[in-house]
């Protein structure tokens, strides 16, 4: 890691929390929570992590949360990672939870909350770390069930500064969510969703996140190169893209470093997360380093990334 990256100031803004539970805390919670593994230690249960697209990344990702059971455990888990980011100079990060991967196991909703709220509340007093949550909704699951889900939200809707969409996009367009979207518009949340890498439709998907729904934000959407009247449109309406390096090289054959750097050129407020660095194997930093681009073009992607955050005008420009 050179030190311009490791000095550097980040931003996260595209990171699951449950995409950092490491092996380490995996077996950590399993033994507190009495469940048993299909692991014989860490190192298997790493050797297991073999994925080579979204959905076998995904049945990974489902059943790792498993051990997910109690309040101190989301704390812990966010814990972990936000003390992980304040060791690589993370001084802002938007955290997405996926509150139904949770609830369609009977772990209830104010659990999940509670525990993560409180790890923030630590990190900001004891790591000088700040953080929002963005709460995912799983587009694989019917739009009935998210639409409960942001009902269920709103007595917690001062902890929740927007929503998200993720999960398995197969067969999952955005238009799916309209209605579930408009409310949570009308709540005031704030709007993002993935369109993740070289999927079905992926352009199309782009477009109804930009012209449908209206979102604040796209998570991945690399596509868009593929359709230069959209890319015209992001920078008119100044739609921030979330880029995941290390993560699109799971997920697809490449890590797509041309297209982040050609939406860097074009001005698009483009930026470097981590997605899920326990099942990557990489941090915000790792995903910088890939890159291997010019110091000044990290420091724009970082400032592209405070930009885009949904913090106060005055409070960002502090970070700037
Ligand atoms: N959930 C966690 N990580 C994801 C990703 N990269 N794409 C879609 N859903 C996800
Ligand atoms: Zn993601």
């Amino acid at each position: 890691m050179t030190a311009f990256i490791a000095g550097l100031p980040k931003c996260e803004l595209h990171l699951h929390i449950e995409g950092t539970l490491e092996p380490e805390l995996k077996f950590e919670l399993a033994r507190r929570n009495g469940i048993a593994l299909p692991y014989a230690g860490v190192e298997q249960m790493r050797a297991a992590y073999d994925f080579d697209d979204l959905p076998s990344f995904l049945k990974i990702y489902y059943e790792g949360m498993g051990v997910l059971r109690t309040e101190p455990d989301f704390y812990d888990l966010a814990m972990a990672y936000l003390r992980k980011a304040a060791s690589q100079n993370v001084r802002y990060a938007e955290i997405f939870f996926d509150p139904q991967a949770h609830t369609s196991r009977g772990v209830p909703f104010d659990v999940v909350i509670r525990g993560l709220r409180r790890a923030l509340i630590d990190a900001e007093n004891q790591l000088d770390v700040r953080a929002q949550l963005i709460m995912c909704f799983l587009r694989d699951f019917q739009a009935e069930y998210a639409m409960a889900t942001l009902l269920e939200s709103l007595p917690y809707k001062e902890w929740i500064v927007g929503v998200g969409l993720d999960s398995d996009e197969k067969g999952n367009p955005p238009a799916k969510f309209a209605a579930v979207y408009e409310r949570a518009r009308q709540e005031g949340y704030l709007l993002t969703m993935h369109c993740d890498v070289d999927q079905q439709n992926s352009v199309e998907h782009i477009r109804q996140a930009i012209q449908d729904i209206g979102v604040n934000r796209i998570d991945h959407g690399v596509n868009i190169l593929e359709d230069p009247k959209l890319v015209a449109e992001v920078l008119d309406k100044g739609i921030g893209m979330t880029s995941c390096p290390i993560s699109n090289g799971y997920v697809t054959d490449s890590m797509k470093i041309e297209g982040i750097r050609k939406l860097l050129d074009l001005g698009v407020r483009v930026t470097i997360n981590s997605d899920d660095p326990a099942y990557f194997m990489g941090y915000v930093a790792e995903n910088l380093e890939v890159l291997n681009f010019p110091d000044e073009d990290l420091k724009q992607l970082q400032r592209n990334a405070f930009e885009i955050t949904w913090l106060p005008r005055h409070v960002k420009d502090a970070y700037i």
